[in-house]
This record gives C-alpha cells, sequence and structure tokens, in this order.
C-alpha cells in the first residue's frame, strides 16, 4: 500500500487541466451494454481505478474495450452475459448501474448485491422501484440481484426518497427504459449533471428522451439503439477540490477544462467566504483577495451543494477564523474524515448530521489515514495547509477518483510524493 506524503504551507500557482468526470463516465460505460455497436468514449478518466474497474466487468459481461490515452473504444463481442460478479461489484458500488442496462438489453441480469460502505449504509430499494415499475421481476438470492423480464414496458414512476433523488436509481431506471416499449416517465428524477451526461450519450445512440436535467425525464422507448461518440464532461468535483487547493494555500491557480456552471452552490459559497472565482481566458482564476470567513453549507440534491465536496469544504473552514456549520443531509453519517483532521488540530465537534467548525489559525501536520475518496482529498487540501509533514495512508481511495493528483498538486509548486508503506 501507498502513503502520500506532503510538506506544507506552500502557496499553489500555475494552472491545472481538470480530467473527465468518473461519475458521469461510469454510467456512461455501463450503458455501452445496451450499444449493437460500437462506441468511442472521450475525456475519460482512463487512469483511474473506478475505470479499470467498469472495464473489467464489462469485459465478464462480453464487451471488448480498447483504452487510448483518454480514449475508449468499446464493442460487444461474441455472446452477451448477464453475471456481475461479487469480485467486481464489491470493489465499487457504482458496477450496480450495469443492472439497468443488462435487463434492458438482455431482459435478465444476476448483478451482486453491492452493500453499504463507509460513507453510509447506501440502500437500492429506489433501483429496484425504477426497474421493477417496468415490469420486472427482482429478488436478492444468495447475494445476488437476480431480474428477470418477459418483455418491458413504459411506467410513470416516482423516484424521490428519504434524501431526495437518487443519481444511479435515476440512471439505472433510464437505462432499464430506453429499450422498454412506451413511455416512461421518471418524476423526482436526479438533476445531477452526471445524469444529463449520461441522458445526452444515450440520446447520440438513437435513444428518445426529454427534460433531463430537470426532475420529470420522459424516455419513448425504442427498439434497438447502434453505437455513438461522446466526450465526458469535466469532473466538477475534482474543478471544486482545486478550487479550495487554491484558497486554502493562498494560492493564485488557472483552472482548465471546468464547466463553472456545474459548480454554482460551491462558487457561490466559496465567493461568500471571500475567495474569488473569475472567468480568464484560458480557464478560472482562483485566488484570495482578503482573510476568509466562515460560512455554513449545507449538503444537498444538485443543484445543491454537493456532499463529495463536504470534506474538503470542512477542510478550508477547519482554518478559517470563525464558526461554521457544515450541515450533512445526503449521508447524515460521512464525517469519516473529521477525527483525522482534528488529529491535525483543527477544532470540529458532530451535532447529529451537523459539524460545528471553529476555526484556526493553522493546522499541523501529522500522520492520518484516508478513509474514503473524499475524505482522503480532504486531508490533502489540510495537508497542503498545514505546517511540517503531513502522512496520508491507504491513498487507494485517492486513486479512484482524481487522476495523477500528485503530479498535478506538484505541477502547481506543491510538494507532494508517494512512498511505499512499511
Ligand atoms: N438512496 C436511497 N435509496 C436508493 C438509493 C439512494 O435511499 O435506492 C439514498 C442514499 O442513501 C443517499 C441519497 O439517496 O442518502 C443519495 O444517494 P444517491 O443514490 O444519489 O448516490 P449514488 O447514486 O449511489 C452517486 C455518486 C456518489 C455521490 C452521490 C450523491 C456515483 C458513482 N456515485 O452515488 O459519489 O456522493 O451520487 O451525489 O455517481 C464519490 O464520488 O465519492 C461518491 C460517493
Amino acid at each position: 500500500m501507498d502513503k502520500l506524503i506532503i510538506e506544507g504551507s506552500r502557496k499553489l500557482k500555475g494552472s491545472v487541466r481538470i480530467s473527465g468526470a468518473k461519475n458521469a463516465c461510469l454510467p456512461i460505460l455501463a450503458a455501452t451494454l445496451l450499444a449493437d455497436e460500437k462506441c468511442v468514449i472521450k475525456n475519460s478518466p482512463n487512469s483511474l481505478r473506478d475505470i479499470m474497474t467498469m472495464l473489467k466487468l464489462l469485459k465478464a459481461l462480453g464487451m471488448k474495450s480498447v483504452v487510448e490515452g483518454d480514449t475508449i473504444i468499446i464493442e460487444p463481442v461474441g455472446e452477451r452475459k448477464s453475471f456481475a460478479p461479487y469480485k467486481l461489484v464489491s470493489t465499487m458500488r457504482a458496477s450496480v448501474c450495469v443492472l439497468g442496462p443488462l435487463v434492458g438489453k438482455l431482459k435478465q441480469a444476476n448483478v451482486s448485491f453491492p452493500g453499504g460502505c463507509i460513507i453510509g449504509p447506501r440502500p437500492i430499494d429506489l433501483h429496484f422501484k425504477g426497474i421493477s415499475r417496468l415490469g420486472v421481476d427482482l429478488k436478492i438470492k444468495k447475494g445476488y440481484i437476480v431480474a428477470r423480464a418477459k418483455e418491458l414496458h413504459g411506467a410513470d414512476i416516482y423516484l424521490g426518497g428519504h434524501f431526495g433523488s437518487s443519481v444511479l436509481a435515476t440512471a439505472n431506471t433510464m437505462m432499464a427504459a430506453v429499450l422498454a416499449k412506451g413511455k416512461t416517465v421518471i418524476e423526482s428524477a436526479a438533476c445531477e449533471p452526471e445524469v444529463k451526461d449520461l441522458a445526452d450519450f444515450l440520446v447520440k445512440m438513437g435513444a428518445k428522451i426529454k427534460g433531463h436535467g430537470s426532475p420529470r425525464i420522459e424516455i419513448e422507448g425504442v427498439k434497438r439503439l447502434g453505437g455513438a461518440e461522446h466526450s465526458v464532461i469535466p469532473d466538477r468535483i475534482e474543478a471544486g477540490t482545486y478550487i479550495i487547493a487554491s484558497a486554502i494555500t493562498d494560492g493564485d491557480i488557472i483552472i482548465k477544462n471546468a464547466n463553472l456552471e456545474h459548480l454554482t452552490a460551491v462558487t457561490d459559497k466559496l465567493t461568500e467566504a471571500g475567495v474569488s472565482i473569475t472567468r480568464a481566458a484560458d480557464g478560472i482564476r482562483v485566488r484570495r483577495k482578503k482573510a476568509l470567513s466562515p460560512v455554513d453549507a449545507t449538503m444537498l440534491p444538485y443543484p445543491g451543494f454537493p456532499t463529495d465536496m463536504q470534506a474538503q469544504m470542512m477542510s478550508l473552514m477547519s482554518v478559517t477564523k470563525g464558526i461554521s456549520v457544515i450541515t450533512e443531509k445526503i449521508y447524515p453519517g460521512r464525517f469519516m474524515h473529521v477525527s483525522e483532521l482534528n488529529r491535525m488540530g483543527a477544532q470540529i465537534h458532530l451535532e447529529g448530521p451537523s459539524a460545528i467548525v471553529k476555526g484556526i489559525k493553522r493546522l499541523s501536520g501529522a500522520p492520518v489515514m484516508a478513509s474514503d475518496l473524499r475524505a482522503s482529498a480532504a486531508l490533502v487540501l489540510a495537508g497542503l495547509a498545514a505546517d511540517d509533514k503531513t502522512e496520508i495512508s491507504r491513498v487507494y481511495h485517492l486513486d479512484r477518483g482524481y487522476e495523477r493528483i500528485e503530479e498535478k498538486l506538484r505541477k502547481l509548486g506543491a510538494r507532494i510524493w508517494r512512498e511505499k508503506e512499511i
């Protein structure tokens, strides 16, 4: 296992290029199971472990892929299979998004039940609700979701849950509905840009979808889907993380290949806190113009403040003088980073789904442990701002979602490197 070492307290300067969005690319790759022909996926974050896991899973399901730079060429070869094994699904929850396309295309699927993870219980009742309303019989047998259908038919489906809409349940239902007979209407659909990007890809394949990006998606089933070429949207969470990297180090950086429209809630909050975020000729310029002030932030479904930026925001607030309250309404227990930030001197305490952060002047470097992807990003940010040396163990979490993070940060002037853990 590797660990990251950071010598902090250096202002970041220069420019960084944002990769394609992991959370858009994964369902898009799953959607290629619906295609009868070759698909070409561009701007894919191909060095991420999750993308490689998805390609392995698709191979097991009868797809052949070739990776060239940031492009994936993928097509069906030989017999299609419908069995998604535990070994692959257990390493990545997003594997569950092969369920919709498998059942839509083959009328059957055996997909390992994904289970919970460190950020919370993560049920899949909404995936079940959406797909079963299309006429699919779904059961759980021996740890597998067993799906069977004679024919899929369109339906009116309300997909709102206890915590609002669900990104992957919307994706799964939409992918199952595109080849169903008749019209499907999904109400309370997730509006995240990643869901819209998936729908845009499906439309290029020949699907008839309207309203994606809004809470009401209408789908008219078609008989078949062909191949398509698509460029994945930029990763808004990676962009948000680098925006905070500039703010937390009092740096001045240009972020290239990011889409500010997908980041309104984040940039609005950071502007309120005193971060200057402006459009420059070659990207987005981020710097501080004055001392930062504390802000309260609540994590909500899109277009609200994204839960995937909660931990990073907490790192920033932990070095912003004053009190801020960060409330998590998507995953009320997603606070594994709090104790690690406190090891670095942060003063954060939890009150139910809220973290009360008392900003201090400086964090001090410490050995800390990464628990999940975004918690790891928060610790990297904290390490960049802290005095002395921070050692982050279990960095494999970071490799699931941030392409070449040390290389990108080093280019911005950070002192960060990887070592083998003994
Ligand atoms: N939920 C249910 N029932 C369901 C599905 C979800 O109650 O059937 C609940 C969840 O427990 C949660 C809320 O609904 O409280 C929202 O979860 P959602 O289903 O939207 O999450 P997801 O689709 O499984 C994706 C991202 C996550 C991101 C969330 C929320 C991918 C591969 N994953 O997960 O990304 O946090 O949406 O935006 O797209 C990450 O990248 O670090 C990550 C965890």
